[in-house]
């Protein structure tokens, strides 16, 4: 068994990965760091854990050396750097933003913080399986991804392999529920501001655009990504207006997105002629480490629309670090992620 320790624990997505790990059948879950909760039981944060687990939260400063290290700290000073994880553990995936972009003036730029030294941002590989799972099964550094950024990452990836250009930026609008924002109360989580809300909150360039530019090779000025917080508690939906230079056909888009994702175990095609559920939804992703992914196309096959839904803290975030974490280990890549969500909710 391979012991795994979670750094920043209390949090939204410290409770998903502490969540997943107990049920993980190659892992044993090691200590759990929180600052602010440090001593207490994990329920007092994380209460769907009760009677699942006796572990107390432990020191950051007190981190032991373990097989592998998750890191979901909200990146606060007191919150162990990569370089000191590194030293306790030869596997490390870090779910923040500080890994994920390989060039440090364009993270100083989206971030307006200091960027991680160049060797580590060099070294870590970004850690989205479907477009990186071989440069995983060598890495011993990787990167969590950014909940929507890997929704839209995954919308538009059968896009980029078959290299249709674009005739403009893809216009992307992704909708965000409101753990996304994590456990820390803030102005824009108070419940009357928070309660019905389908507030625009970046109406172009959201931070996540260098991340998806990065992701595909594309110039991200080909990329307009805007924000919005709406009234969902886990939850990422994503469209993608594209306006292509040829035409294409259904049938087309579908061999594209079949030849991309016939063989991944967590991206589902939804793009159905009839029903209700005709489209990737979040709602039924909840828990999950799911993407599901859509298209639709106008009759003169140059308009498309491209989507996908998942749950923020599974596949944007917890299940989806626990995923390259498998491949890191060369465990079965599904190993602790097979919920497949409810329905009704
Ligand atoms: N939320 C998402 O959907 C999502 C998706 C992808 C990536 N991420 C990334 O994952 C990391 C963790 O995100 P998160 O959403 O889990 O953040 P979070 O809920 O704010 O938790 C992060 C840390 O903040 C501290 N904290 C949380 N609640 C607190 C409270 N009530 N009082 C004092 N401190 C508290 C905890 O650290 P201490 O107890 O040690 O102080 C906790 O580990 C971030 O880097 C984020 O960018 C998040």
């Amino acid at each position: 068994m391979t012991r795994v320790s979670v750094v920043g624990g209390a949090g939204y997505v410290g409770g998903e990965l502490v969540r997943l790990l107990l049920g993980h059948p190659g892992v044993d879950l090691g200590q759990v760091t929180s600052s602010s909760h440090r001593g207490r039981p994990l329920v007092s944060a994380h209460p769907n854990l009760r009677g699942f687990t006796e572990l107390r939260f432990a020191d950051p400063a007190q981190l032991e050396p373990c097989d592998a290290v998750i890191s979901a700290g909200a990146g606060s000073a007191a919150d162990p750097s990569v370089a000191q994880l590194r030293g306790l553990a030869p596997l490390v995936v870090d779910c923040g933003p500080r890994l994920r972009l390989r060039d440090s003036a364009v993270f100083r730029r989206w971030y307006r913080a200091d960027p991680e030294p160049e060797g580590l941002l060099a070294e870590a590989v970004y850690g989205l399986p479907e477009i990186n799972r071989t440069e995983l099964r060598h890495a011993t550094l990787a990167s969590g991804v950014g909940c929507s950024a890997a929704a839209t990452i995954l919308a538009l990836l059968p896009l980029a392999r078959t290299g249709w250009a674009l005739a403009t930026p893809a216009f992307i609008e992704a909708r965000f529920g409101s753990s996304a924002a994590g456990s820390r109360p803030g102005p824009g989580g108070h419940h009357p501001e928070r309660s019905g809300a389908v507030r625009i909150f970046a109406p172009e360039g959201h931070r996540h655009q260098a991340e998806v530019g990065q992701a595909l090779g594309w110039d991200p000025g080909m990329l307009s990504y805007s924000g919005v917080a709406v009234e969902m508690v886990r939850g990422i939906s994503v469209s993608v207006r594209c306006f292509l230079q040829q035409a294409v056909t259904e049938g087309e888009l579908w061999d594209a997105f079949r030849a991309t994702y016939q063989a991944e175990p967590f991206v589902r095609i939804v793009a159905q002629r009839a029903g209700l559920h005709r489209y990737p939804d979040p709602r039924w992703l909840a828990g999950t480490n799911l993407c599901d992914v859509g298209f639709a196309v106008d009759p003169s096959g140059k308009r498309l629309t491209l989507m996908a839904a998942l749950d923020n803290l599974g596949k944007g975030a917890a299940g989806n670090a626990i995923q390259t974490l498998n491949c890191m280990l060369g465990l079965e890549e599904g190993a602790g992620l097979g919920f497949m969500g409810l329905h009704p909710l």
